[in-house]
């Protein structure tokens, strides 16, 4: 009796066991297909407002449809902007090929002069050595001889397929190529298309696309009306540079622009459909990573941020901007037109967070809230609205640690 019981108990534990995994499994399976489907959602949306931006504030210099304008401004649905390059595979081929013939014309040389050596003549066996070698050589020479030129003749047919989007810009420059003809060794020709054949080699951009066009956007480009004789030129789009956009408008934009790429089924039409190409920069002034975004403004997100990319503040590195970067000193010094920079930790857990609207708040949350959305809360005797609104778009998350971190060493 009692051994069966235990049995029966052993046995629906091994059910109930059974079951809570197969439960497990199917949640898990299922949340998999959950984030996706968010996940695809989520950028989904970002390229429709994306879209609406383009339309509203980019269109009429880089064109509806994002083919670019004469003279105004470059395509940016453009397979040379997304790194298709239409002659990449010839130039590839002549490359390897150039390489080949300069390694079997050293060997040919070396084995020549040994032949010829006549202080040191090669025994009868190795003379036979060496002509059943040059043999070879000679037929691999012409197996690559024969690459190089089929090659050379298909770029040269698709570059003529191309004259239309050569002639809006495409590989500008091609024209000063001079030294057309030579085909053994690797030369300017083949120099020309691994630098040019991709909008980012062609501006020497070592980082991706999306930070290619996240950095443009931001930065924008000044100077370029100068250049650009039917255009006002690339403004900088970004708050962070006295632009009109946020940061996550601008990460719709480049979501919007990168949704264009067609991988490698970009075609020839793709190509003649851009009405202007990219210009190479004369002085190629940009910088090389995108800055990292500013924090925003939500106080709970930025410390859910801090934390998840485990950022450390340095007290004495948010002294200094607290001095000296963003001026929080000016109003803050001695209580003269803000609270009082010394005793802001202990005024914030002793005053703040005993008033009925901070329950639940923890120091980090209150002083975050202060600088991010100081319109939130006005400390008592203090006018709202004249400590700026905009420091959420004006710092990274590690400037705003280090703020932290320096405003808790005031006690
Ligand atoms: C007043 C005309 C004008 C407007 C409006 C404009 N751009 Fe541009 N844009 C340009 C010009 C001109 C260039 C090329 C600058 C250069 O060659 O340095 C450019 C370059 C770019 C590039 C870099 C392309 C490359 O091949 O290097 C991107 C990306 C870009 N713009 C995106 C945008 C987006 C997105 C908007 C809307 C928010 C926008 N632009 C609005 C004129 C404009
Ligand atoms: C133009 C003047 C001004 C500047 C610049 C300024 N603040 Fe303030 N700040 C104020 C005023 C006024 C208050 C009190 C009113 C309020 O709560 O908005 C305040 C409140 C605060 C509080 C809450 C203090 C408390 O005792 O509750 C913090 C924290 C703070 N500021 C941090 C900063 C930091 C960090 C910077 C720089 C990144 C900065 N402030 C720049 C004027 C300024």
């Amino acid at each position: 009796m009692l051994g069966k019981s235990i049995d029966g108990k052993i046995l629906s534990g091994i059910v109930m066991f059974v079951a809570i995994m197969i439960l497990i499994g199917w949640v898990a399976i299922n949340e998999e297909a959950r984030m996706q489907s968010f996940v695809v959602q989520h950028t989904g949306r970002s390229i429709e407002r994306g879209a609406e931006l383009f339309a509203s504030l980019c269109a009429e210099c880089h064109g509806e449809e994002g083919f670019g304008q004469g003279d105004r401004a470059p395509g940016l649905n453009n397979p040379h902007l997304f790194g298709y390059d239409p002659v990449g595979e010839f130039t590839a081929a002549i490359t390897n090929a150039s390489r080949a013939l300069v390694r079997f014309n050293d060997e040919m040389e070396a084995l020549l002069s040994e032949l010829t050596d006549s202080e040191n003549p090669p025994s009868e066996e190795r003379q036979s050595e060496i002509f059943a070698r040059i043999d070879e050589l000679e037929v691999m020479i012409e197996e690559q001889d024969a690459i190089v030129a089929e090659s050379v003749a298909a770029r040269a047919e698709t570059l003529n397929q191309l004259s239309a989007a050569v002639e809006n810009g495409l590989f500008p420059q091609w024209e000063n190529v001079t030294d057309i003809e030579a085909t053994t060794a690797i030369n300017e020709v083949e120099v020309f298309f691994n630098t040019n054949g991709t909008r980012l080699a062609q501006v020497g951009w070592a980082g991706d696309l999306h930070g290619y066009i996240v950095t443009t956007l931001i930065h924008g480009r000044p100077g370029s009306d100068n250049v650009w004789l039917n255009s006002e030129g690339m403004i900088a789009w970004s708050q962070t540079a006295g632009g009109p956009l946020r940061h996550d408008q601008i990460e719709d934009l480049a979501a919007y622009i990168l949704n264009w790429d067609k991988g490698s089924a970009w075609t020839s039409e793709d190509f003649m459909a851009v009405q202007q190409y990219g210009k190479p920069w004369s002085d190629g002034s940009l910088p090389s990573e995108p800055p990292p975004p500013p924090v925003g403004d939500n106080p709970l997100r930025i410390l859910e941020t801090l934390q998840a990319e485990a950022i450390e503040g340095s007290a004495v590195s948010g002294e200094s901007l607290y001095d000296a970067k963003f001026g929080c000193t000016d109003c803050h010094r001695n209580g003269a037109s803000a609270p009082d920079t010394v005793g802001t930790w202990t005024r914030v857990l002793t005053e703040r967070l005993s008033e009925p609207q901070f329950a639940g708040y923890s120091a980090e949350q209150y002083v975050v809230e202060s600088i991010v959305n100081p319109g939130a809360y006005v400390v008592d005797g203090y006018n709202s609205g004249l400590m700026p609104a905009d420091f959420g778009t004006r710092m990274t998350s590690q400037q705003l640690a280090d703020i932290i971190a320096f405003l808790k060493t005031q006690e």
